[in-house]
This record gives structure tokens, sequence and C-alpha cells, in this order.
């Protein structure tokens, strides 16, 4: 990635980082965030998604034992907490929390963080306008929301849909942020419709509020996105 400027403190990348899920597309991930000077001093928190294999994501990503339970982090930066869950079901396509990370989620939330928490995980809770992709949410969307009522969670954001879109869980906003690899049209709700580009998310947070801004990626721009067609989720 070529400079342009953005100097993020933390660096979330919110699932499928590697399409097969192997470990020479993973150390190829950490060769290019390394060299790259807009992320090479931020902090990186890597989250699975479902094209994601824990084993070699474990080994290469984090640098622990090539366990096969779900990849739960806390991360901080300042006083503000990052609560990264593994949304995935080997195998699947679909996202589920299971009952291992909504314990962990709940043992992380228990106490308030001095400036709020913020929740990652690669499936959104609600659906895609896309039905396709609708029908690879997460599937347990009410055992999220239960899990962050009454606490200090500011936003849950997400990737997966390929197209940036805003919803909520009760109060809580939550952000599906776009893919650097193509973008899926949201403008087709049967049809799984391939556009060239890609995007990345900028997110503001200071004490007030949280904003969001979509970030145009790609040849030329970044040096990331090859413009698709690409994977099919
Ligand atoms: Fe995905």
């Amino acid at each position: 990635m070529e400079d342009e400027g953005i100097e993020p403190d933390v660096v979330l990348l919110t699932g499928d980082l590697a399409n097969e899920g192997d470990e020479p597309s993973y150390r190829d991930l950490v060769a290019a965030l390394e060299a790259s000077p807009a992320t090479a001093r931020a902090s990186l928190v890597y989250v699975p998604g479902n094209h994601d294999r824990r084993g070699p994501f474990r080994s290469v990503l984090l640098g622990e034992p090539p366990d096969e339970g779900p990849i739960n982090q806390v991360a901080w930066h300042g006083g503000l907490r990052v609560v990264a869950l593994d949304s995935t079901v080997p195998g699947e396509d679909h996202g589920r929390l299971d009952a291992e990370t909504l314990d962990f989620l709940s043992d992380a939330l228990a106490e308030p963080a001095p400036e709020g928490s913020l929740v990652v995980m690669h499936h959104p809770p609600r659906p895609s306008p896309i039905a396709m992709m609708a029908a690879l949410r997460l599937a347990n969307a009410d055992d999220l929301a239960r899990a962050i009522e009454g606490t200090d969670v500011r936003a849950v954001l997400c990737g997966h849909y390929h197209h940036a879109g805003a919803s909520h869980l009760g109060p809580v906003p939550v952000w599906t942020g776009p893919a650097t690899s193509f973008v899926a049209d949201a403008a087709s709700a049967k049809e799984f419709r391939l556009l060239p580009g890609g995007a990345i998310t900028r997110v503001d947070v200071d004490d007030d509020a949280l904003v969001t801004s979509v970030i145009p990626v790609g040849p030329g721009r970044l040096g990331v996105g090859a413009g698709g067609p690409a994977p099919t989720r």
C-alpha cells in the first residue's frame, strides 16, 4: 500500500483475510501490512471470516499454536476496548456466536471501559438487501443483542457483505464495512452482482461520537483491491 496520509492507530481487519485460509496467503498479508506506511505503525486486530481457517490463522497471524477453537480477543487503545469475536462456523458460510464466544463477550464487558467498547466480528447481525448475503448473516443476532444490552458497547463493526451499510441492535449502531476485493451491488436483491473496486472504512472515535467514512481503494489508490470479480462471499 502507498501512504496516502492515513495513519490509523488501530487497524481492524474484519475477516476473510485469505480466500483459501492458507498459511502462504496469511504470510503475504503480514508482509503487505508491514510494508505499508499506513499500517506498519498501527495496532492490528485480525478477525476471522468464513474463508479463513482457524489453525493457519492462529499460527501465522497470532503466533499461537494452531488450535481449532473460536478466535476471540480483547485489544485496547487507551481507554477504548475492542472486543473481537469469532462469528465463523467451520465449514459453513453463515455466522453464529457459539456459547464459548458469548461467554467470552459477557466476561469482556463485565466492567465498563473508560472510553467504552467496540465489538468487531465478520458476520453482520442484520440482513443485507442482497438475498444471498442476507442468508449468510449472523444467525443468532438476538443472542448478541442480549449480550450487549446495558453494557458500554458503542458500536458493532462487521464485514462480509462486500457493501457498506448501517443498522442497529437496539440502541447500538451496527456498521457493515465494504471490502477491498470487489463491491457487491446492493441495488440487486435477487442476483449476487459484482462491481469492480473496493473500499475500507475510516472510523473516527472521540468522547462524543463515532463516525464512519468509506474510503475507496484499488489500483492507484492504496494499492489494494484488484477490482474483482473474485470470491463469492
Ligand atoms: Fe465473508
